[in-house]
């Protein structure tokens, strides 16, 4: 059984992982419409997986004998300047994920919720990841500039990340 404190602060937890997944399905389309396939599929994956990051925290309420809500989504940007901003938005959004998952933490140890303090250590492991992926992609972009021919390149490592991840299958179907 989980407190109310826990309940509450991983249902807020639901709708930032809400919003990172609408954040990069939008995304995902802007890079569509703008021609770059790889990247498009890259963030169709990433959408994918915030979903996921949200279904397992509802689904860990639900199984302590709490009650999930789903939460209004806020809207996120409809288009980005250039495909650099688009990727520094990523880091911001992943570093806000990332206080938000440290500050359940804190919540977890102070309510001496051991359930949910370990449960959350996935939470602080993937944000280790995602923030290094992302910080690796935006190097390649500060060597690759205004290169054309470099940012077709790091599109179609993009796509091929997606399509390994997604083990083969279309990511963008
Ligand atoms: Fe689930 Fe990357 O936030």
């Amino acid at each position: 059984m989980i407190s109310k404190n826990i309940e509450k602060a991983l249902q807020q937890q639901i709708a930032v992982e809400g919003y990172s997944s609408a954040v990069y399905l939008s995304m995902a389309s802007w890079m569509d419409a703008e021609g770059f396939e790889g990247s498009a599929a890259f963030f169709y994956k990433q959408s994918d997986e915030e979903r996921m990051h949200m279904l397992k925290i509802l689904h860990f309420i639900n199984d302590n004998d709490g009650h999930a809500i789903v939460p209004a989504i806020e809207a996120p940007p409809k288009s980005f300047k250039d495909f650099h901003s688009c990727f520094k938005s990523v880091l911001d959004q992943e570093q806000k994920v990332t206080a938000s998952i440290h500050e359940l933490v804190n919540t977890a140890l102070k309510e001496r919720d051991h359930a949910a303090h370990n449960f959350l250590q996935w939470y602080v492991s993937e944000q280790m990841e995602e923030e290094k992926q992302v910080k690796s992609i935006l190097n390649k972009l500060k060597i690759i500039g205004k290169d054309g021919s470099g940012l077709y390149l790091l599109d179609r490592e993009l796509g091929e990340m997606a399509a390994n991840a997604a083990g083969g299958e279309d990511a963008t179907a």
